[in-house]
């Protein structure tokens, strides 16, 4: 399979495309329908959930020679190409991880002040602004506060607490957030579709839960399966890949710690490791999986899976199927507050522990003794 890279084969190519983000996006496409963009953005938000992208689709639509319904760039005019080849002399990327210092800045507010070389105008990226020196962070509000007509800024961060506020003052900002579990999958499985791999639901959601919110881990960790695997992935592959664990694998141990049944619990963790799951992640997803637990017996409500509505349900428990829902209820009905404390107390050991253990299950079998044994 050619081009394994799936995240830059598929960095969208219009603003339609885009995942989440829906203010920006509604937004940046209003203004540039108005004719009404600004001179400098910022852009803050956790990684992989589409800074960069955005902004090169700003950059584009900018200087699109015929854009489409007024926002949309049209792929197609030389700007467009040009961009899009990143071969285009007017955008100019800039990371600040490596390009900290007053002298970038400078150069920069001596190149700005000549007009664009082809495009209309001239686009700075300028990615985790928030590395920047206090001198070039100096150097970069004196050219945000005058700039020239012909240029347009664009900051980029992952960490707004370090950005000075008198730059983010100068700049209109979007804040971008994690994108949520069906938007993720349902990319990954048009992506899917396009390279022609068949691989099932539950696979997809498992790789879009891993990612956590970053669209650009999904599709690595997606790109890393279609490597790996023929061209129908099932979730058992997955797990494989991930290192994780089948839920149920999850919720059978709880069920043995609950119940105390340390010898039922011991060869599972057992099993576990013969079969080369990684454990580490395995008491990861047991003490997550109690912590959702916990979170939902405290709720309270009468008890019945849908007097704890389904918003919240989405919010803390997105992963888990109707049945394995119904199932969790029931198990924490039988754990009382106190019990819940030192289970997730003692996972939580256990998890930090597994990591430098010579054996790994040997935490884990403390734990479960330890539990049963109160
Ligand atoms: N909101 C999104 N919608 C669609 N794809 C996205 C989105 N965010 C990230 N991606 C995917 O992840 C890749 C990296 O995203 P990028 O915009 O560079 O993230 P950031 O700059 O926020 O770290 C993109 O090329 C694209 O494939
Ligand atoms: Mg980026
Ligand atoms: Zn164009």
């Amino acid at each position: 399979m050619e081009n394994l890279v799936l995240y830059r084969k598929y960095r969208p190519k219009t603003f339609a495309e885009v995942a989440g983000q829906k203010h920006a996006v509604r937004t940046l496409t209003h203004a540039l329908a108005m004719e009404k963009t600004a001179h400098a953005y910022l852009f803050c938000g956790p990684r992989g959930t589409g800074k960069t992208t955005i902004a090169r689709l700003l950059a584009k639509a900018i200087n699109c020679e015929s854009l489409k319904q007024k926002f949309e760039p049209c792929n197609k005019c030389s700007s467009c190409l040009e961009i899009n080849e990143s071969r285009s002399l007017d955008l100019i990327e800039i990371d600040a991880a490596s390009n900290r210092g007053i002298d970038e800045m400078r150069e920069l507010r001596d190149g700005i002040k000549f007009s664009p070389v082809r495009l209309k105008r001239k686009v700075f990226i300028i990615d985790e602004v928030h590395m920047l020196t206090r001198e070039a962070f100096n150097a970069l509000l004196k050219t945000l506060e005058e700039p020239p007509a012909h240029a347009v800024f664009i900051l980029a961060t992952t960490e707004i607490h370090k950005v000075p506020q008198t730059i983010i003052s100068r700049c209109q900002r979007f804040d971008f957030h994690k994108l949520t579990l069906p938007d993720i999958s349902e990319r990954l499985a048009w992506i899917a579709k396009e390279e022609g791999v068949k691989i099932s639901k539950e696979a997809i959601d498992l790789i879009a839960l891993n990612a956590d919110g970053a669209q650009r881990d999904a599709e690595s960790l997606l790109g890393q399966v279609m490597a790996m695997e023929d061209k129908n992935i099932t979730l058992e592959e997955v797990q494989t890949i991930l290192g994780t664990t089948d839920i149920s694998s999850v919720l059978k141990m709880a069920d043995f710690i609950i119940e105390k049944d340390i010898k039922s619990a011991i060869i599972l963790a057992n099993k576990l490791v013969e079969q080369g799951y990684d454990l580490a992640q395995f008491a990861k997803s047991l003490s997550n999986y109690f912590r959702k637990m916990m979170i939902f017996a405290s709720f309270g409500a009468t008890g019945s899976a849908e007097s704890y509505g389904s918003q919240n349900r989405q919010l803390i428990a997105p992963e888990l199927t109707e049945d394995q829902f119904r199932v969790i209820l029931e198990q924490g009905k039988n754990v009382a507050v106190k019990d819940f404390i030192r289970i997730l107390r003692s996972l939580t050991q256990a998890e930090y522990e597994i990591k430098s253990a010579i054996l790994p299950q040997l935490p884990l079998e403390l734990a479960i003794v330890e539990l049963a044994g109160e």
